[in-house]
């Protein structure tokens, strides 16, 4: 329990209402985004570097919703999507956009799984299997923030026992942290007081020609994976793992991404929508992939310690707006989510997600931007 409680420890300072926006090289900027439905104020907090690089997080899902990066032009883009207000992330527009998904990322066939001999019922929001940690997973609820520093806001959360099913208490921080090296760091860590399964990711949607533009099927896509996990109509894992070569799926080398989000137009993911296994060892950090975009020059290699990683091309996007009026069409962006692979805790072959009490969830995820 310990390295969780000095971490809360260290992040007591509220920061709304003690920061100053006269001086914003000298305290986090900050501010109220919005409201909650119980009528809560939910609060903006902005990170910079001294390259131009602007990151925006707030408290409703532990949310990242603007990411200004230059490029060799001079201009800055907002490289993600999302919405200018809370409005727009309590409609039924807001696909998860930029959130913190869990407790469990991705899918969870037919919301169940047992440990030991107790079985469980999650919530069933993607019928017939669970998604994102239900109806209202940890991006529908009010995280508290604090500061750590001047390039870093952490968020915590305490689920109840039975939170949308889950067994357990769990206490979760995740943080965003910009440095001068213009990574985006995001760190999460997490412990239970019951047995339960826990898969935490960042669910971005990145479009490096800036969020709404037209499509991503021209960024370039590579994946240090060679292998991933098939999945059923419902995008449950058969159990086993196949070869990424001879599939569409095949980005070991820089490839556009028309050809496979194209080649899979009719599958039920509608386009690619599919988990990789990362090369290496779990808890290391390695690189699990890179993405290019031509048009901008723009590229993000994302660093993970996580097994998996999901690559979902925006393929459920139908033209909402977003941020500054713009549309978000089909596959307008691409979301690159570490984590663990769906339905883990039914596939006794896939690295566990079982979190015990006394044990510490830990998860480390970069995502790097050059110009
Ligand atoms: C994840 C899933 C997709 C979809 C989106 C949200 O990335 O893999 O199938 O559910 O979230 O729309």
């Amino acid at each position: 329990m310990s390295s969780l409680r000095t971490l809360s420890t260290l992040l007591l300072l509220p920061l709304a209402g003690c920061l100053s926006m006269e001086e914003p090289t000298q305290s986090i900027r900050s501010g109220v985004f919005g409201q909650a439905p119980s009528g809560e104020d939910i609060h903006w907090y902005e990170l910079r570097n001294s390259n131009g690089m602007i990151a925006r997080v707030h408290n409703w899902g532990a949310t990242l919703y603007e990411l200004h990066i230059p490029s060799a032009g001079g201009r800055i883009a907002d490289v993600v999507l999302g919405f200018d207000d809370m409005e727009g992330y309590l409609s039924g527009d807001n696909q998860y956009f930029g959130c913190t998904a869990g407790r469990y990322a991705n899918r969870i066939a037919n919301g169940r799984f047992s440990i030991g001999d107790n079985e469980y019922q999650l919530a069933t929001n993607n019928d017939p299997n669970h998604l994102h940690g239900g109806a209202r997973g940890l991006d529908k609820v009010i995280w508290s923030a604090a500061s750590s520093g001047m390039d870093s806001v952490s968020f915590s959360y305490t689920s109840p026992d039975g939170d949308e099913g889950y067994p357990g208490e769990v206490s979760i921080v995740v943080s965003y942290t910009l440095t001068e090296a213009d990574v985006l760091v995001i760190e999460y860590e997490a412990e239970t007081t019951a047995p339960t399964h826990l898969n935490l990711t960042h669910h971005s949607y990145f479009n490096l020609s800036g969020a709404g533009s037209d499509t991503v099927l021209d960024h370039e896509l590579q994946l240090f994976a060679s292998r991933y996990t098939p999945t059923d109509d419902t995008l449950i894992p058969t159990g086993e793992t196949g070869p990424i070569s001879g599939t569409p799926l095949d980005f070991r080398t820089p490839t556009a991404l028309r050809g496979g989000a194209e080649a899979l137009a009719s599958s039920a993911a509608l386009g690619i929508d599919h988990n990789f296994l990362i090369e290496g060892a779990q808890g290391a950090l390695r690189t699990a992939a890179y993405l290019h975009d031509p048009v901008s020059r723009r590229s993000m290699t994302v660093h993970t310690t996580e097994p998996g990683l999901q690559v979902y091309t925006g393929n459920f996007l139908f033209g909402q707006t977003g941020k500054g009026g713009k549309t978000y069409a089909h596959r307008s962006a691409v979301c690159l989510e570490t984590q663990h692979y769906p339905d883990s805790p039914n596939h006794l072959g896939f690295p566990t997600t079982l979190l015990l009490p006394g044990e510490t969830y830990t998860h480390h995820t970069e995502y790097r931007f050059a110009w």
